[in-house]
């Protein structure tokens, strides 16, 4: 889907760039894959799942495909450069389903808490209410991640559901996923 760059200004006064990835940031996608998920537990993946899993060569593949799609969009966001964080929306293709969106989002830790996540969440949010049909966005998050909840909280997402024992860490925890929706204003 096409995205048209812009910038906006983090808590710190820095200025953030949110565009479209391309075939260039496959490295810096791949590194931030591997941080990601050995940042926290509730990423859906292992940082050594992202070794056997992707290659520049996929990464670029993968960049290429969304980028090309009708139903899926993958935001960046670089701070001075360096890739932040990454969101992705996606519109399903199905007639009994398709006025329902997916969002998912990750940053990078040290850009956590200077509002990357809220502002790209806005983004996505924005460009399904501006899609025909479309009447609700929905998401999941594991258990134990207030900070994500607290921030689809403020957007308007509400928890609708509970799917329990979703996730195992590698000592054995369980923890449930939980599936938040919001319902969208239509203009
Ligand atoms: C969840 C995540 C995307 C949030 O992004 P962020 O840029 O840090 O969030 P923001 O700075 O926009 O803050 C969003 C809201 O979170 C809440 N929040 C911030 N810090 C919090 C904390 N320590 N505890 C609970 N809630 C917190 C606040 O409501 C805040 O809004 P406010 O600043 O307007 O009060 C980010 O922390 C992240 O990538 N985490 C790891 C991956 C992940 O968990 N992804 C989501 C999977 S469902």
């Amino acid at each position: 889907m096409k995205f048209e760059s812009k910038t906006f200004l983090l808590k710190d006064g820095r200025e953030a760039l949110l565009r479209l990835p391309n075939e260039a940031d496959a490295e810096a996608m791949l590194d931030y894959l591997r941080t990601t998920a050995g940042e926290t537990d509730f990423l859906m993946r292992y940082p050594e799942e992202c070794d056997q899993k992707y290659s520049l060569e996929g990464e670029k593949a993968i960049i290429n495909r969304i980028n090309a799609s009708e139903t899926e969009l993958m935001l960046a966001c670089f701070v001075e450069g360096e890739l932040a964080g990454v969101c992705n929306l996606m519109f399903n293709n199905g007639m009994k389903t398709r006025h329902i969106a997916m969002v998912a989002i990750a940053l990078v830790k040290k850009y956590w808490r200077l509002g990357i996540g809220s502002a790209m969440m806005r983004e996505l949010i924005a460009i399904a209410e501006k899609r025909e049909g479309v009447l609700q966005i929905e998401l999941e998050f594991a258990e134990g991640n207030h900070r994500a909840r607290a921030m689809y909280e403020k957007l308007g997402f509400r928890v609708t559901g509970v799917h329990p024992n979703a996730i195992m860490l590698k000592d054995g925890t369980l923890l449930n996923l939980y599936l938040m929706a919001k319902e969208l204003k239509k203009r």
